[in-house]
């Protein structure tokens, strides 16, 4: 089978890195990809929004799978493109229709959403340009931290949590009258604050069955003991020691499982991964939010630790019938280190050159934010740039391994998070 998969990240490396590991794969393009990618297919110089291309390569090339690794092209309806044009309908597509992509690109879709279907998440309202009187009148009745959520995909940096009062208020009529983030901010959602631990659990669909992946816990700020601004996320662990079974039993029964019917019952057609942010108040999921992709750097720890061939599982669920697949997984721990530029997530310098990546050690390296050059060095070309993952029979030791093959790996101005599963490994 040829298999085109759409972006440029560790997420991306990761799936190509394991979709090249299959026997059903022919051939296996990434576009655009990175150094790292290179090494597991043939990159291709397309934008994964670029629909009109992306479909012309499909032909040409005889791909009969698209994997989406990123949200955007689905958020914009890549799945729709395909389904609408008759020479693509038949290409095997995984993600969402632009519909289901709105749990991703909508908080106050995902929220509303949620009400209606009983899936535990934090009280809400929304609010608009019109209504922004109210907007203040709420976040003054409730009590702090506030959270302000941008209503579309704001890269990111569209959540804003602060517990002054103030702050709270100015940027409230930034968000919603001088559209601090674009048309993103033109809807906002301000939520109750929950007090708990995250972790982030995936399922694969095909909009009726649905098969749940390994756990795990990503660590987003930038400086240690959670720290400083928020990035792409620092590193990651799974599996993660509070998702025991019984808190898993809850997730599948108060969350997955509503979350599949409720799409059901909309008729999305929704074939595709579903990212569940959660957060455990005193032992309760609750959905803080909704992605519709993989979890970047989660997906570096968590495909690492399926046995199975992914292939299968993507194929089938793309034409919609995964009922006879299961998912195998890893009984060693995984734990990925995330080397950045100095600087990030402020402003950082591109194009150093990467040393150490040739080495035989047992972590697995993925790039995140790397190019190769004209002089055909590996250099940086991200704020996250590479993930280093390593197995292990427990997390401390696999934590060890990462963090020993990130202090051999060099560029100018390395910078890494030393502290990684701090809060989870005993
Ligand atoms: P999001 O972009 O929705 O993932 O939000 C970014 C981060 O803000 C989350 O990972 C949480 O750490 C935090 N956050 C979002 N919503 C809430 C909430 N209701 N209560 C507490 N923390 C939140
Ligand atoms: N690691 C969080 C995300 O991918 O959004």
């Amino acid at each position: 089978m040829k298999i085109l998969l759409l972006g440029s990240g560790g997420r991306e490396h990761t799936l190509a890195w394991k979709i090249a590991q299959s026997s059903l794969t022919d051939q296996l393009f990434i576009a655009p990809g990175n150094a790292g990618t290179a090494q597991c297919g043939t990159n291709v110089s397309l934008n994964p929004n670029d629909f009109n291309a992306i479909g012309q390569y499909v032909l040409e090339n005889n791909v009969e799978l698209v994997v989406v690794g990123p949200e955007e092209p689905l958020v914009n309806g890549i799945y729709d493109y395909f389904r609408a044009n008759s020479g693509l309908n038949h290409i095997s597509i995984v993600g969402p229709s632009k519909a289901g992509a709105a749990l991703e690109g909508s908080k106050d879709f995902a929220k509303e959403f949620m009400v209606k279907n009983n899936i535990p998440t934090a009280r809400y309202k929304s609010f608009t340009g019109e209504t922004v009187k109210s907007a203040i009148a709420y976040l003054e009745d409730n009590k702090p931290p506030y959270v302000l959520k941008a209503d579309g995909l704001a890269a990111g940096k569209g959540v804003i949590i602060t517990s002054d009062i103030q702050e709270a208020t100015g940027t409230i009529k930034e968000m919603l009258l001088d559209k601090k983030f674009g048309v993103a901010s033109e809807k906002v959602v301000i939520e109750q604050f929950l007090t708990g631990i995250e972790l982030s659990v995936f399922v694969l669909t095909d909009g009726n069955n649905w098969l749940l992946l390994p756990e795990a816990k990503d660590y987003k700020r930038i400086g240690e003991g959670d720290t400083g601004p928020n990035t792409g996320g620092m590193g990651s662990v799974s599996p993660v020691s509070f998702a025991d079974a019984t808190f898993m039993d809850k997730v599948r029964n108060r969350i997955i499982q509503p979350t599949i019917d409720g799409l059901k019952k909309e008729g999305i057609d929704y074939r595709g991964f579903i990212f569940f942010g959660l957060i455990n108040v005193d032992g309760d999921p609750f959905v803080i939010e909704y992605n519709i992709r993989m979890g970047d750097p989660e997906t570096e720890s968590v495909i690492p630790r399926i046995k199975t061939d992914l292939v299968p599982l993507l194929k089938a669920c793309a034409d919609g019938d995964l009922s006879a697949h299961k998912i195998e997984t890893e009984e060693r721990a995984a734990v990925t280190v995330m080397l950045v530029s100095g600087g990030y997530p402020g402003n950082y310098s591109r194009g150093y050159p990467i040393t150490g990546l040739n080495n035989d050690s047992e972590s697995i390296l993925f790039h995140a934010g790397t190019t190769i050059n004209n002089n055909q060095q590996v250099v940086t070309a991200g704020g996250r740039v590479i993930a280093v993952t390593s197995l292990a029979m427990d997390a401390k030791q696999a934590l060890q391994k990462s963090f020993e093959m990130a202090q051999k790996i060099e560029f100018k101005d390395k910078y890494f998070r030393n502290d990684i599963g701090f809060d989870i490994i005993k």
